[in-house]
């Protein structure tokens, strides 16, 4: 007996490396983000030797470059890192800051009414940006490259330029009027004031120098000297309040994720100032206590709808900077809470948004921000998702410098109760003040489980969170990466009461069915998402990347 135990001992300990080999390290690398010209930027430093955070340096760097109306310099971040050597996780927090002389009602007239457009256009809707202090911040203390190997890529993209794409081309059309307005971002992305023809190469000069100085000042070449007195000059001049201490004193904040359980998966995602990671551990809690695979399919959308609206109740209600505001994440987040809240929800008909406490009123709009995740061979992966925000964020790029600025300060509640570009209201949790950062949507999600890992995000403003959860759901469920990037996508937000959905997500008879039990259903052409995902599941080690299929993304897995 003693024997056979020893024996048997011994059989576990000559295979633990084995096992651990398998779920420690993939051998394999994968990136997936929202332009090939990015995720090639990432494999280009990951055969140079890099890990995984250098080439996320080259991956966010390269973005700001070829995904200009997405993300940038001029914007901010949350990056969500797991080293493999500790199993440590970190949330990089590299989210824009409201400049020192902002106010609670400096959006609004004299009559207290938002003053239309104040806070979405021009740099007085910008942030302080947080890109560049977490680019330096992700090379210095995690990458194993110097920061200036892993700019670059960016750098001679800037350089040489990109060609003009279909939805960039789209973006332009969308923000011509606005970006006419400043002569530094016309000179860059327009031709004589008109949008130019697919195909036209995008060169920006003055990025690139900024991303040198970047490279070889490290963080005072953006945030401190001549460089950043120029840029507060430039803003203040057109019409903006930042300061040289708003930028001079610019910290991005390392914060311990949101972590919860589902089924046996381990999730871990955005903890404040992003509401992304507290909405999904409130929505997978609710979902927890039903069985789900028991039920039937038009059942299962209720659910999840119903999940929604309690979720982005509550980050209507509670969500805000946790440095400024007590927000009651313990709570929010656990099972107890979510057993309240699922006693409240009907298996045979919708709550209406107006029955939930504290309902505040509506008002529609559109998106974009940018996701990108990586995996590397020792198996550190990163789930990055970086904005300026709107479309071309506030239009307004600073001249000689190719910055363009975000309008992230719409992401604050200006007034309680009034919705922001995303349909999304707040209360006096976020409210703006000064070094306050707006509360966030951005989920950047890592999940694991015995069958392996999925990293995942997307763009989306309010409906990231859903995208995610949708995802999460489906990966759960045995989809491969390419399935669940593809899967077709519904949305509740509480405000507006109403499911939207894209038409190959729910069919005639299930569209019937919701309406019925009193749900309001918009179609949506598209949700705005750009999901980009990369999985590695252990049996075989299979690691595979897939891009959006609703756009032009970039994903590919490699060996070095
Ligand atoms: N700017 C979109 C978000 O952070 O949610």
């Amino acid at each position: 007996m003693f024997r056979s135990f020893k024996r048997l001992s011994l059989l576990l300990l000559m295979m633990l490396p084995v096992l651990a080999a398998t779920a420690a390290a993939p051998g394999k690398s994968a990136i997936a983000s929202a332009h090939p010209l990015a995720t090639a930027a990432g494999h280009e430093i990951l055969e140079q030797g890099g890990n995984a955070f250098d080439a996320a340096v080259a991956v966010s760097a390269a973005l700001t470059v070829v995904e200009p109306f997405s993300s940038g310099l001029g914007g901010g971040g949350l990056w969500l890192l797991s080293r493999a050597e500790d199993q440590h996780s970190v949330m990089i927090d590299g989210r824009e800051v409201a400049p020192g002389a902002a106010t609670a009602d400096m959006y609004l007239d004299e009559q207290g009414e938002p003053i239309p457009r104040a806070s979405l256009d021009g740099p007085l809707a910008a942030g302080i940006p947080g890109l560049p202090a977490a680019l330096v911040h992700m090379a210095d203390q995690y990458g194993r490259l110097p920061l200036a190997q892993s700019l670059a890529p960016a750098i001679r993209l800037a350089t040489a330029g990109f060609p003009l794409y279909a939805r960039m081309r789209l973006g332009l059309q969308y923000k011509q009027k606005l970006i006419q307005r400043w002569p530094a971002g016309a000179g860059i992305f327009l031709v004589g004031g008109d949008v130019p023809e697919p195909g036209h190469v995008i060169r920006q000069p003055d990025l690139a120098r900024t991303f040198e100085r970047l490279a070889v000042e490290g963080r005072d070449g953006f945030y401190a000297g001549e460089f950043a007195d120029g840029m507060v000059s430039a803003v203040r001049e057109a019409g903006g309040i930042w300061s040289a201490e708003d930028l001079r004193d610019y910290r991005v904040v390392e914060r311990a994720p949101i972590e919860f359980s589902y089924r046996g998966v381990r999730i871990v995602s955005a903890p404040p100032p992003s509401s992304g990671g507290v909405a999904l551990a409130d929505m997978f809690n609710i979902l927890g206590g039903f069985d789900l695979a028991g039920l039937d399919k038009v059942t299962r959308i209720h659910l999840n709808v119903e999940a929604m609206r309690r979720a982005y109740r509550d980050r209507a209600e509670y969500l805000g900077d946790s440095d400024f505001v007590a927000v009651p994440v313990g709570m929010l987040t656990h099972p107890f809470y979510a057993d309240g809240q699922r006693s409240s929800i009907r298996l045979d008909r919708a709550t209406p948004s107006s029955a939930l406490p504290g309902y505040r009123g509506e008002e529609p709009k559109g998106a974009h921000t940018t996701h990108y995740s990586i995996l590397d061979a020792d198996g550190n992966r990163v789930a990055a998702t970086q904005t300026i925000n709107g479309w071309f964020g506030s239009g307004y790029v600073i001249p000689g410098t190719g910055v363009l600025l975000n309008n992230e300060m719409d992401d604050f509640a200006i007034k309680p109760g009034v919705q922001n570009l995303y349909e999304l209201v707040g209360a006096s949790a976020n409210a703006i003040a000064p070094g306050k950062r707006p509360l966030s949507s951005m989920s950047p999600t890592i999940a694991e489980s015995d069958r392996g890992v999925i990293i995942l995000g997307t763009p989306g403003g309010s409906r990231i969170i859903s995208m995610v959860m949708l995802g999460l759901l489906s990966w759960i469920d045995g989809a491969d990466a390419t399935a669940v990037v593809s899967l077709p996508r519904y949305h509740h937000q509480y405000v507006p009461d109403r499911i939207y959905f894209e038409p190959a997500a729910l069919d005639e008879a299930t569209r019937k069915e919701l309406e019925s039990m009193g749900h309001e259903l918009r179609e949506s052409s598209r949700l705005y998402g750009n999901m980009n995902v990369v999985t590695w599941d252990y049996a075989g080690d299979e690691v595979r990347a897939a891009s959006d299929p609703r756009n032009e993304g970039g994903a590919a897995v490699r060996v070095y």
